[in-house]
Protein backbone atom coordinates (compact mmCIF):
# COMPACT_ATOMS: atom_id res chain seq x y z
CA UNK A 1 0.00 0.00 0.00
CA UNK A 2 1.24 3.84 -0.56
CA UNK A 3 2.35 5.52 1.97
CA UNK A 4 -0.49 7.81 3.51
CA UNK A 5 0.03 11.80 2.62
CA UNK A 6 -0.25 12.54 5.93
CA UNK A 7 0.89 11.02 9.10
CA UNK A 8 0.88 12.28 12.52
CA UNK A 9 2.60 9.80 15.07
CA UNK A 10 2.10 9.99 18.57
CA UNK A 11 2.30 14.17 18.75
CA UNK A 12 1.79 15.86 21.65
CA UNK A 13 1.09 19.66 22.39
CA UNK A 14 1.35 21.84 25.60
CA UNK A 15 -0.54 25.38 25.88
CA UNK A 16 1.97 26.23 28.67
CA UNK A 17 1.09 23.83 31.39
CA UNK A 18 -1.96 22.72 29.24
CA UNK A 19 -1.54 19.38 28.32
CA UNK A 20 -3.93 19.52 24.42
CA UNK A 21 -3.16 16.79 22.88
CA UNK A 22 -1.93 13.52 24.72
CA UNK A 23 -0.16 10.80 22.34
CA UNK A 24 -2.27 11.90 19.21
CA UNK A 25 -1.61 9.45 15.51
CA UNK A 26 -3.80 9.71 12.47
CA UNK A 27 -3.15 8.87 8.55
CA UNK A 28 -4.56 10.92 5.86
CA UNK A 29 -4.70 9.16 2.26
CA UNK A 30 -4.10 10.94 -0.38
CA UNK A 31 -7.90 11.76 -2.45
CA UNK A 32 -9.72 11.07 1.14
CA UNK A 33 -11.92 13.17 2.93
CA UNK A 34 -11.29 12.74 6.64
CA UNK A 35 -13.38 13.92 9.65
CA UNK A 36 -12.36 14.48 13.01
CA UNK A 37 -15.34 14.69 15.31
CA UNK A 38 -15.73 15.48 19.37
CA UNK A 39 -16.92 17.60 22.00
CA UNK A 40 -16.01 21.42 22.58
CA UNK A 41 -12.58 21.34 24.07
CA UNK A 42 -11.47 18.37 22.60
CA UNK A 43 -8.51 19.30 20.79
CA UNK A 44 -9.29 19.23 17.33
CA UNK A 45 -8.81 22.95 16.14
CA UNK A 46 -5.87 22.52 18.14
CA UNK A 47 -4.84 19.45 15.91
CA UNK A 48 -5.06 21.52 12.49
CA UNK A 49 -2.93 24.32 13.80
CA UNK A 50 -0.46 21.67 14.63
CA UNK A 51 0.04 20.41 11.30
CA UNK A 52 -0.39 23.81 9.49
CA UNK A 53 2.53 25.07 11.74
CA UNK A 54 0.76 27.63 14.04
CA UNK A 55 1.76 25.39 17.04
CA UNK A 56 4.31 23.03 17.93
CA UNK A 57 4.21 19.18 19.16
CA UNK A 58 6.63 19.02 21.77
CA UNK A 59 7.28 15.26 20.58
CA UNK A 60 6.20 12.95 17.87
CA UNK A 61 6.64 13.44 14.38
CA UNK A 62 4.16 14.42 11.29
CA UNK A 63 4.96 13.57 7.83
CA UNK A 64 3.24 15.30 4.68
CA UNK A 65 4.21 13.73 1.51
CA UNK A 66 7.40 11.92 3.07
CA UNK A 67 8.88 15.10 4.87
CA UNK A 68 8.69 15.75 8.48
CA UNK A 69 7.21 18.78 8.87
CA UNK A 70 6.75 19.11 12.65
CA UNK A 71 8.00 22.90 13.62
CA UNK A 72 7.93 23.98 10.03
CA UNK A 73 7.07 27.38 10.20
CA UNK A 74 3.46 27.76 8.93
CA UNK A 75 3.85 30.34 5.67
CA UNK A 76 6.23 27.04 4.49
CA UNK A 77 3.78 24.54 5.18
CA UNK A 78 1.94 26.40 2.55
CA UNK A 79 4.31 26.27 0.27
CA UNK A 80 4.93 22.42 0.89
CA UNK A 81 1.22 22.38 0.06
CA UNK A 82 -1.11 22.57 2.92
CA UNK A 83 -3.82 25.20 3.36
CA UNK A 84 -6.25 25.88 6.54
CA UNK A 85 -9.15 27.66 6.76
CA UNK A 86 -9.25 28.78 9.99
CA UNK A 87 -12.38 28.20 12.70
CA UNK A 88 -14.29 31.28 12.92
CA UNK A 89 -12.98 32.76 8.99
CA UNK A 90 -10.96 35.53 10.03
CA UNK A 91 -10.74 36.80 6.33
CA UNK A 92 -9.52 40.18 6.11
CA UNK A 93 -12.31 42.37 6.49
CA UNK A 94 -10.76 46.08 5.25
CA UNK A 95 -9.81 44.24 2.58
CA UNK A 96 -12.14 43.53 -0.93
CA UNK A 97 -12.95 39.70 -1.41
CA UNK A 98 -10.40 39.96 -4.28
CA UNK A 99 -7.74 41.03 -2.26
CA UNK A 100 -8.09 38.57 0.13
CA UNK A 101 -8.16 36.07 -2.44
CA UNK A 102 -4.63 37.25 -3.94
CA UNK A 103 -3.42 36.88 -0.67
CA UNK A 104 -4.35 33.52 -0.90
CA UNK A 105 -2.02 32.93 -3.47
CA UNK A 106 1.04 34.82 -1.72
CA UNK A 107 3.29 31.40 -2.39
CA UNK A 108 2.58 31.59 -6.02
CA UNK A 109 4.11 32.87 -8.69
CA UNK A 110 2.72 31.35 -11.92
CA UNK A 111 -0.16 34.40 -12.89
CA UNK A 112 -1.57 31.67 -15.56
CA UNK A 113 -1.81 29.37 -12.76
CA UNK A 114 -3.41 32.00 -10.31
CA UNK A 115 -6.08 32.83 -12.78
CA UNK A 116 -6.84 30.08 -14.03
CA UNK A 117 -7.57 29.01 -10.21
CA UNK A 118 -9.38 32.17 -9.40
CA UNK A 119 -12.20 31.38 -11.89
CA UNK A 120 -12.65 27.91 -10.65
CA UNK A 121 -12.81 29.61 -7.36
CA UNK A 122 -15.78 32.09 -8.62
CA UNK A 123 -17.38 28.92 -10.57
CA UNK A 124 -17.39 27.06 -6.96
CA UNK A 125 -18.37 30.02 -5.24
CA UNK A 126 -20.64 32.37 -7.73
CA UNK A 127 -21.53 34.62 -4.93
CA UNK A 128 -17.85 35.90 -4.06
CA UNK A 129 -17.47 36.92 -7.98
CA UNK A 130 -20.70 38.82 -7.58
CA UNK A 131 -19.16 40.73 -4.64
CA UNK A 132 -15.36 41.09 -5.83
CA UNK A 133 -14.67 44.17 -4.77
CA UNK A 134 -16.80 44.55 -1.77
CA UNK A 135 -15.14 44.28 1.36
CA UNK A 136 -14.49 41.31 3.22
CA UNK A 137 -16.04 42.76 6.32
CA UNK A 138 -19.48 43.44 5.29
CA UNK A 139 -20.03 39.93 3.81
CA UNK A 140 -22.95 37.77 5.62
CA UNK A 141 -21.46 34.78 7.39
CA UNK A 142 -21.78 32.08 4.60
CA UNK A 143 -19.90 34.40 2.09
CA UNK A 144 -17.33 34.83 4.89
CA UNK A 145 -17.05 31.78 4.93
CA UNK A 146 -16.71 30.91 1.14
CA UNK A 147 -14.31 33.40 0.97
CA UNK A 148 -12.26 31.83 3.71
CA UNK A 149 -12.41 28.61 1.53
CA UNK A 150 -11.46 30.25 -1.70
CA UNK A 151 -8.67 32.01 -0.23
CA UNK A 152 -7.38 29.08 1.04
CA UNK A 153 -7.61 27.62 -2.48
CA UNK A 154 -5.82 30.08 -4.40
CA UNK A 155 -2.75 28.62 -2.83
CA UNK A 156 -3.89 25.12 -4.97
CA UNK A 157 -3.46 23.01 -1.53
CA UNK A 158 -2.36 19.44 -1.79
CA UNK A 159 -4.54 18.77 1.49
CA UNK A 160 -7.39 21.37 2.68
CA UNK A 161 -7.73 21.60 6.65
CA UNK A 162 -11.12 23.17 7.44
CA UNK A 163 -11.86 23.93 10.81
CA UNK A 164 -15.39 23.89 11.67
CA UNK A 165 -16.97 25.37 7.68
CA UNK A 166 -20.58 24.69 9.12
CA UNK A 167 -20.82 27.18 12.03
CA UNK A 168 -23.65 29.41 12.31
CA UNK A 169 -24.95 28.89 9.02
CA UNK A 170 -28.40 28.35 7.94
CA UNK A 171 -29.22 24.43 7.68
CA UNK A 172 -29.39 24.57 3.63
CA UNK A 173 -25.91 27.01 3.29
CA UNK A 174 -24.58 23.81 5.38
CA UNK A 175 -26.11 21.65 2.57
CA UNK A 176 -24.61 23.66 0.28
CA UNK A 177 -21.13 24.07 2.14
CA UNK A 178 -20.93 20.08 2.64
CA UNK A 179 -21.04 19.71 -1.65
CA UNK A 180 -18.88 22.19 -2.31
CA UNK A 181 -16.31 20.07 -0.15
CA UNK A 182 -17.27 16.89 -1.93
CA UNK A 183 -16.84 18.99 -5.01
CA UNK A 184 -13.22 20.35 -4.24
CA UNK A 185 -12.37 16.83 -2.90
CA UNK A 186 -13.49 15.31 -6.36
CA UNK A 187 -11.45 17.34 -7.94
CA UNK A 188 -8.64 16.22 -6.38
CA UNK A 189 -7.84 18.17 -3.36
CA UNK A 190 -7.52 16.08 -0.17
CA UNK A 191 -9.59 17.26 2.46
CA UNK A 192 -9.10 17.27 6.76
CA UNK A 193 -12.33 17.90 7.71
CA UNK A 194 -13.03 18.92 11.88
CA UNK A 195 -16.80 19.10 12.62
CA UNK A 196 -19.60 19.36 15.41
CA UNK A 197 -22.33 18.71 13.01
CA UNK A 198 -20.77 14.78 13.08
CA UNK A 199 -23.68 14.19 10.75
CA UNK A 200 -22.70 16.05 7.90
CA UNK A 201 -19.15 15.15 8.47
CA UNK A 202 -19.30 11.20 8.14
CA UNK A 203 -22.35 12.32 5.42
CA UNK A 204 -19.16 12.66 3.34
CA UNK A 205 -16.27 11.18 4.60
CA UNK A 206 -14.45 8.71 4.14
CA UNK A 207 -12.94 7.94 7.30
CA UNK A 208 -13.02 9.66 10.68
CA UNK A 209 -11.38 9.58 13.90
CA UNK A 210 -13.23 10.28 17.23
CA UNK A 211 -11.38 12.88 19.58
CA UNK A 212 -11.78 13.10 23.90
CA UNK A 213 -10.00 15.49 25.75
CA UNK A 214 -6.92 15.23 23.94
CA UNK A 215 -7.05 11.34 22.79
CA UNK A 216 -8.33 9.78 19.76
CA UNK A 217 -11.02 7.16 21.39
CA UNK A 218 -12.33 5.87 18.17
CA UNK A 219 -11.53 5.55 14.33
CA UNK A 220 -12.70 3.69 11.15
CA UNK A 221 -14.87 3.99 8.32
CA UNK A 222 -17.23 7.19 8.40
CA UNK A 223 -20.43 4.79 7.12
CA UNK A 224 -19.26 2.37 10.55
CA UNK A 225 -19.09 5.49 13.30
CA UNK A 226 -21.96 6.73 11.72
CA UNK A 227 -23.65 3.19 12.76
CA UNK A 228 -21.92 3.11 16.08
CA UNK A 229 -23.99 2.83 19.24
CA UNK A 230 -21.41 4.73 21.48
CA UNK A 231 -20.89 7.45 18.40
CA UNK A 232 -24.64 7.90 18.27
CA UNK A 233 -25.30 8.46 21.48
CA UNK A 234 -22.53 10.99 22.00
CA UNK A 235 -22.60 12.88 18.99
CA UNK A 236 -25.28 12.03 16.46
CA UNK A 237 -28.22 13.09 19.44
CA UNK A 238 -29.09 9.39 19.76
N1 LIG B 1 -4.38 29.50 23.21
C1 LIG B 1 -4.69 28.61 24.17
N2 LIG B 1 -4.18 28.71 25.43
C2 LIG B 1 -4.49 27.82 26.38
N3 LIG B 1 -5.30 26.76 26.20
C3 LIG B 1 -5.84 26.61 25.00
C4 LIG B 1 -5.58 27.51 23.91
N4 LIG B 1 -6.26 27.10 22.83
C5 LIG B 1 -6.92 26.00 23.21
N5 LIG B 1 -6.67 25.69 24.50
C6 LIG B 1 -7.20 24.56 25.26
O1 LIG B 1 -6.86 23.35 24.59
C7 LIG B 1 -7.96 22.43 24.59
C8 LIG B 1 -8.31 22.05 23.16
O2 LIG B 1 -8.83 23.20 22.49
P1 LIG B 1 -9.28 23.19 20.97
O3 LIG B 1 -9.52 24.59 20.58
O4 LIG B 1 -8.30 22.41 20.18
O5 LIG B 1 -10.64 22.38 21.06
P2 LIG B 1 -11.72 22.05 19.91
O6 LIG B 1 -11.90 20.59 19.88
O7 LIG B 1 -11.34 22.73 18.66
O8 LIG B 1 -13.03 22.72 20.52
P3 LIG B 1 -14.24 23.52 19.80
O9 LIG B 1 -15.16 22.48 19.24
O10 LIG B 1 -14.89 24.26 20.93
O11 LIG B 1 -13.66 24.42 18.77
C9 LIG B 1 -9.07 23.12 25.35
O12 LIG B 1 -9.04 22.65 26.68
C10 LIG B 1 -8.71 24.58 25.30
O13 LIG B 1 -9.16 25.29 26.43
MG1 LIG C 1 -12.16 24.24 17.55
Amino acid sequence: MAEPMLKIDNIDVYYGAIHALKGISLEVNQGEIVTLIGANGAGKSTTLRTISGLLKPKNGSITFMGKNIAGVPAHQIVREGISQVPEGRRVFAEMTVMENLDLGAFVRKDKAGIQKDLKTVFELFPRLAERRNQSAGTLSGGEQQMLAMGRALMSRPKLLLLDEPSMGLAPLLIKEIFHIIEDINKSGTTVLLVEQNANMALSIANRAYVLETGRITLSGAAQELAASEDVRKAYLGG
